[in-house]
């Protein structure tokens, strides 16, 4: 059933999953119990994940738990054949490197053709297919949880418009998600993956970061640590319950970094890194103000965050000089440098590798609760979007601070009542 490169890469595949699942000790703890208890068994689960060596040991935690799965990637660049190839003995699985937008869709389809009770997803692709084409098979999934910030974004909207059938984890938005992978698991590795990709210097150049949310912080801040200097862009957005952009632009100045408008910026930097979630942050205007050699990068989820058709439609030529790096020359004489083709630079295969492992290990940790919560009580919950509860999202924190030897002293009772009274200190 599987449709995957065949490559002869499994053996190397194995290897990566096996290094990878000897530094995942949440999802070991989490597997132990699920072998023993099978919270899912005989559930069918369809993901859309990028398919990479720790996504694998999150889908076989879910197997160990009794659950059928099928997977495809949530990006056209990001599978990694040779764990797509390990994985496809123990479950279905649509999805190779490098495809057109097509065979991505299609792969996304072969998922949803298998019916699945509770959905996955990075970007919420399946949802919004399940709920635009396949109203059959909505009826029967109970649930679905969601991994990154434009997933939820495209979920509020959803539920804002009463378009939203079922409920959905907003897996993002725990605090041992956002707080560690966003930041510190965008930080470490956008930075790896254009490095990986051109082997340039960091130090002494300046790199323009666009947006200072979650991602845009951990990146500015490692490039810092590097010795970029770093130039933020803010908008001013005002989003409730959150931060505006004119809190985050201060936090940026406060953080060391210069702020600006991107019109003052774009003739500024070296390297432009976008991380916005939103579209064409970087637009023709810009383009057509930046330096020779200029290099582009997106960290966002979907590839609209450059203008690739204004990249395109300037441009006199195009050359790929290395593997996902292409030469744009501009028809104002300058060339301009595209990595991964505007696409998550930092997941797009061969040079990407993803977050760290121990990142995902708490990422995927809280998706592995929350799909077990929503097999328990998916039935019951009315269609909207769902905080993680507090002690999973407790939990997967805890877990990870005993795994690296740290146990937290608990408050006594004289502290709880102390910080539970109005009195007290008088
Ligand atoms: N590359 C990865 O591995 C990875 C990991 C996690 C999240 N993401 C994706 O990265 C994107 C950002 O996620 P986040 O958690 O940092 O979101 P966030 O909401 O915390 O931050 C986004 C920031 O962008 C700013 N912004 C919006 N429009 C702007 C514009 N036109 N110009 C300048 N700034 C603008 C917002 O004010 C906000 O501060 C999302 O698409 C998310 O899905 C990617």
């Amino acid at each position: 059933m599987s449709k995957v490169k065949d490559q002869l890469l499994r053996e190397e595949g194995k290897k990566r999953l096996s290094w990878a699942e000897s530094n995942m000790p949440i999802l070991a703890s989490i597997r132990n119990r699920f072998e023993k208890e099978k919270p899912l068994q005989g559930i069918k689960i369809g993901v859309a994940l990028h398919l990479e060596k720790k996504t694998g040991i999150l889908l076989r935690t879910l197997v160990a738990g009794g659950a059928q799965l099928s997977a495809a990637s949530c990006n056209p660049l990001t599978t990694d054949d040779s764990i797509a190839e390990a994985l496809d003995d123990e479950m279905d699985v649509f999805a190779w490197s490098s495809q057109t937008d097509v065979e991505y869709y299609n792969c996304l389809e072969s998922v949803i053709a298998t019916k699945p009770k509770i959905t996955i997803d990075d970007g919420c692709d399946l949802i919004y297919l399940l709920h635009t084409k396949h109203q059959d098979v909505l009826e029967n999934v109970i649930g679905g949880c969601e991994e990154t910030t434009t997933g939820v974004i495209r979920l509020e909207a959803m539920n804002r418009d009463g378009a939203l059938k079922v409920p959905i984890m907003a897996v993002n938005n725990a605090h041992s998600k956002y707080l560690f992978d966003n930041r510190y698991g965008t930080g470490q590795s956008v930075i790896e993956g254009i490095l990986s990709a051109t082997n340039i210097l960091i130090a002494g150049k300046i790199v323009v970061v666009v947006g200072y949310g979650w991602c845009g912080r951990g990146i500015a801040n490692r490039l810092k640590g590097l010795g970029a200097k770093v130039i933020v862009v803010e908008s001013g957005t005002t989003n409730e319950g959150t931060s505006s952009g004119y809190h985050r632009a201060l936090e940026a100045s406060y953080d060391g970094c210069w702020v600006m408008h991107m019109n003052d910026a774009a003739s500024k930097g070296d390297i432009f890194i976008t991380a916005t979630g939103n579209k064409h942050v970087i637009s023709d205007e810009h383009i057509s103000k930046m330096k020779d050699g200029a290099i582009l990068a997106n960290s966002g989820h979907f590839n609209h965050e450059i203008d690739l058709d204004a990249l395109e439609s300037n441009s006199r030529s195009k050359e790929t000089i290395l593997t996902n790096v292409e030469k744009y020359a501009m028809k104002n004489g300058k060339n301009i440098i595209l990595l991964a083709q505007g696409r998550l630079v930092n997941l797009a295969q061969p040079t990407g590798q993803g977050h760290p492992i121990e990142i995902m290990d708490g990422s995927f940790g809280v998706q592995a609760l929350c799909v077990e919560y929503l097999a328990k009580h998916g039935i019951d919950l009315k269609s909207g979007i769902y905080d993680v509860p507090n002690d999973i999202d407790n939990d997967i924190a805890r877990i990870a601070l005993e795994s690296q030897g740290i146990i937290l002293d608990q408050p006594t009772e004289e502290q709880e009542n102390y910080s539970s009274s109005w009195n007290e200190g008088t």
